[in-house]
């Protein structure tokens, strides 16, 4: 296969291994948290029957001197458990653990302790608790505080470790594209400069053949003249997007069909070129026209490419159906091999190629200049394995 695909491959098998871990911790968290809760919940529950018994005996013994420490041992020593105990008539008779607000009237309080009891029975039924001649008392509770936070705890550890990835993640992926823009601008500022110098003795090495006896008026003067204007352009595109490039109003029709004559006569006869339009032929766009020429470039290379040196490009420029009329939508169509669904993404992704001698730097480069320095958009559009692709340029007027 391609040297550049499995690296997408293993990054996106890493993600998904990432992810089954993270759920596995979860799912694990949260199992073995059921298991205390449900361990607890029994403690608890052991520990008010005794407490309800406590009551029962208390209340039914005559002899009170032998009682107290019962009394401290199980009924003072519960400090965690909330409890509300009521006569045969509802009379609120005992209430412990039970925060009742502080400094409020005894009417709003025995409120307070009713909507409590209506927590309790819906938590577990009421003990009953016998004392005698037919009457008996009602012992409400509830779970502790303790109980309630570790059923909850393993929700919000899932929450924070949630919130914690995907901080992780944007910052991951922002100090990501930061190096890739150091990258990008320090290699083109590089390049730019290190093409300058020999490229100003070139001029002046052509100028000095034109003044020349021997080469005056000789074609050959002119053709280094022609290499030369292309390297100026070469290294005024690497100089632009080595900083921050000016975008000027430029007649859109214009500067397109001069992009594409370059290509034109370079490449074979078979492949025809045609720009369309749907616009007044002045309507300006807001372009770099360097940098805007290598977008078209290396859009319509690929085209080329794809279609084994036969067939046609179309360049149709419009305005955008839906979306603000201000902008220009630029779709190059052509009847090459076609993209698959699944690599529509990819193939702007730097170093995915599937070709022999590719780089894939092409619509990554393409993309940047278009997004980042025009502030607009390109993407495929369209494309039929076998038919053809439209990548779709969208500029701002
Ligand atoms: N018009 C097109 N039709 C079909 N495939 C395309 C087209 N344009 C780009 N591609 C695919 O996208 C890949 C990446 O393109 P690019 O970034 O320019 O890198 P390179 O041209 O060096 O391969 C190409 O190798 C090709 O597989
Ligand atoms: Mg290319």
């Amino acid at each position: 296969m391609l040297p550049t695909i499995p690296i997408y491959d293993q990054k996106s098998r890493i993600k998904l291994l990432i992810v089954a871990v993270a759920l596995l911790i979860g799912a694990a968290t949260v199992i073995y948290t059921n298991i205390l809760v449900g361990q607890l919940s029994d403690r608890e529950r052991q520990q008010i029957d005794l407490y309800a018994k406590t009551q029962r005996y208390i209340i039914n013994t005559e002899e009170e001197s032998n009682l107290s420490f019962l009394y401290d041992e199980i009924i003072e020593a519960n400090k965690t458990i909330p409890v509300i105990i009521t006569d045969g008539d509802d009379n609120i008779i005992d209430a412990r653990n039970v925060n009742v607000p502080k400094g409020v009237a005894e009417a709003a309080s025995i409120k307070f302790l009713r909507g409590e009891i209506a927590q309790m029975k819906a938590q577990h039924p009421p003990i009953v608790i016998e004392i005698g001649a037919g009457l008996r008392n009602y012992l409400y509770y509830k779970e502790s505080a303790l109980l309630t936070q570790l059923r909850y705890y393993p929700l919000v550890q899932l929450a924070i470790i949630g919130c914690l990835g995907v901080i992780a993640y944007f910052a991951f992926s922002y100090s990501r594209r930061a190096e890739q823009n150091r990258v990008w601008v320090g290699l083109a500022k590089e390049t730019a400069h290190q093409l300058g110098t020999p490229l100003s003795s070139l001029v002046g090495w052509q100028e000095y053949l034109r003044e020349s006896e021997r080469f005056r008026g000789e074609p050959i003067v002119e053709e280094l003249g022609k290499d030369i204007r292309r390297l100026e352009i070469i290294t005024e595109r690497f100089s632009n997007i080595g900083s921050v490039p000016v975008l000027k109003d430029e007649n859109i029709l214009r500067v397109t069909e001069n992009a594409i004559s370059y290509l034109q006569s370079r490449v074979s006869k078979k492949v025809s070129f045609e720009v369309k339009t749907d616009l007044p032929t002045d309507t300006p766009a807001q372009v770099n026209i360097p940098l805007f020429d290598w977008v078209i470039e290396n859009i319509c290379k690929n085209a080329v490419d794809a279609m084994d040196g036969r067939g046609s490009i179309v360049l149709h420029l419009r305005r955008p159906v839906r979306g603000s009329k201000s902008q220009i939508v630029l779709d190059i169509t052509d009847t090459g091999k076609g993209i698959s669904k699944s690599k529509m993404q990819r193939v702007f992704l730097p170093g995915y190629t599937t070709k022999k001698r590719g780089w894939g730097l092409g619509l990554a480069l393409a993309k940047r200049i278009i997004e980042n320095y025009h502030k607009g958009r390109l993407f495929v559009k369209w494309s039929e394995p076998g038919r053809g692709t439209t990548f779709r340029v969208i500029l701002n007027g």
